[in-house]
Parts: structure tokens; sequence; C-alpha cells
């Protein structure tokens, strides 16, 4: 086996940090059915922001806004921009899962303590596009890592975080006075949970269950075969949840 390098300029993480950020990975949960009555303090979302603001973006571009809501009758104009796209989205469905669907809870906008839309702003910085003049839509990409820093943040913090993409995209941005060359990427329920459900809502529901890994890893190309040990060495590891550094 060889040495590791010591990587320079950072205090390595020890086997307890390692475990931590792997902990969070593994028991983050998308919540909508959990959120109690508390208030989440400022101070504890301001540290989920200051996580999602030290997501990477290209060119160093930041496009991300934070629009915090808490009014609750514009919250309930939101529950029914859900309301509205669920029964739009519902035929699109296959025909014997339409009842499973209705039945699923795919929201909790009113019931969380503070709702959360994260946007991109396709102009700034837009006269010097850095890693997106051939690609353009890196902006948003770079908008959903901070999406999933504020995820991870949260379940660190013990804060639960649901993301409810079942709204139509102008319709929210003429509710939330959101400008035309700004979109919106995520709009999140955050609060405080009663728990973390040990496994995904829509896999405890039978809609869905997580892909084997090692079906998912290729070789050199699409579709390539190959990496037998790297798929021995994922095989040993076993499900997800479990996996440790
Ligand atoms: C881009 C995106 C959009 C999502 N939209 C919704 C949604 O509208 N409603 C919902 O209940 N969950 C939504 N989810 C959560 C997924 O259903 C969830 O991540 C998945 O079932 C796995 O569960 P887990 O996040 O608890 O691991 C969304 C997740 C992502 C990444």
């Amino acid at each position: 086996m060889q040495a590791r390098t010591a990587a320079v300029g950072g205090d390595d993480f020890d086997q307890s940090a390692r475990d931590a950020v792997y902990r969070a990975m593994f028991t983050r949960r998308d919540v909508r059915s959990h959120f109690v009555s508390d208030d989440l303090d400022d101070a504890v979302l301001a540290r989920l922001l200051m996580a999602a603001h030290h997501a990477p973006s290209v060119g160093y571009m930041q496009p991300w806004n934070f629009i915090v809501i808490r009014d609750g009758e514009r919250r309930r104009q939101v529950r029914d921009l859900f309301l509205a796209a669920r029964e739009q989205e519902l035929p699109a469905i296959e025909a014997e899962r339409q009842a499973l669907y209705r039945k699923l809870k795919l929201e909790g906008i009113c019931e969380s303590a503070l709702n959360l839309c994260i946007t991109c702003d396709r102009q700034r910085s837009k006269d010097s596009p850095l890693g997106r003049w051939h690609n353009p839509e890196m902006d948003l990409y770079s908008t959903v890592c901070a999406v999933q820093n504020f995820w991870l943040a949260a379940r660190a913090e013990g804060v639960g975080v649901g993301w409810v993409s079942i709204i139509e995209t102008e319709a929210l941005k003429r509710l939330l006075a959101i400008p035309e060359h700004v979109t919106p990427i995520a709009y999140l329920c955050v609060g405080r949970v009663s728990e973390f459900a040990p496994r995904p809502d829509l896999e405890a529901h039978g809609w869905g269950k997580r892909l084997p890994l090692s079906e998912l890893v290729m070789s050199e190309t699409f579709c390539g075969a190959g990496e037998a040990a790297l798929k021995s060495a994922i095989t040993r590891l076993g499900s997800g949840e479990r996996a440790k550094p």
C-alpha cells in the first residue's frame, strides 16, 4: 500500500471528523412530515447560510441569493401552487402508481419553521463568463452545490430540510417578485424536526429503491466494462447508509 501524502495547508481530518462528514451525508433526509413547531434560531440559520455560501461556483461567480419566507399567507399561496402543480403532474405518472402518488406527503411548506428559496442570478459576472462560455448552465449547477451544502449543514445541526420542486416556476417567480434574469433553483421547507427517518420516504412507501452503486460505475467510456476491484470494494461496503470510510 502506498504511504498517504499529507495535504499542505490544512489540518487533516482525524477519524472522528471523517465519520461526522460521512454521517451527515448518510443520514441526511428530505423531510416533509416531521416538522415541529419550534422556531429556528437566526444564529443557526446564519450558519447554514454561511455553509451554503462556501459552495464551489463556476468562475467563483457565487450566483446565489437566499429568500427567507416566514409569512404564513405567502406560504399558503406557495402551497396552493404546489397543490395545483401536483394535479398537473398526476396524469404523467403511470396509472398504477397514481393512487400511491396521491398518498405521498411531498411538502411541508406551512408546517416548517420557515421556507427558503435559493435562486441563481444568471447575470452575475455576465461580462466575464469564466467557465460558462461553452457551458452557460454551470451557474445553475453551482447553485445546486449551495443547496447541498445547506442541506448537509442542516443535518449536522439537527435541522430538517425538504425540497419542493412540484411548483410552476413562473408562478413562483411572480409570487416572490423574482426578476426575469434570476432562476429559482430550490424551494426548501426548513425547521426543527421530531426525527430523521432512517431511509428515504419514497423508499419506505415503496416508490423507489436505492440503485446498486457498483452497477452505476463504468470504465473509461460510457457503459465500459471493467473496474472489477473497485466494484468489489463497493460491494464490501454494503448498503450506503452503513458505509464507513
Ligand atoms: C432536485 C430535487 C427536487 C426534489 N423535489 C421534491 C418534491 O417536490 N417533493 C418531495 O417530497 N421531495 C422532493 N425531493 C426529495 C427527493 O424525493 C428525495 O431526495 C429522495 O426521495 C431521496 O430521499 P432522501 O433525500 O431522504 O435521501 C427532491 C429532491 C431533489 C434533489
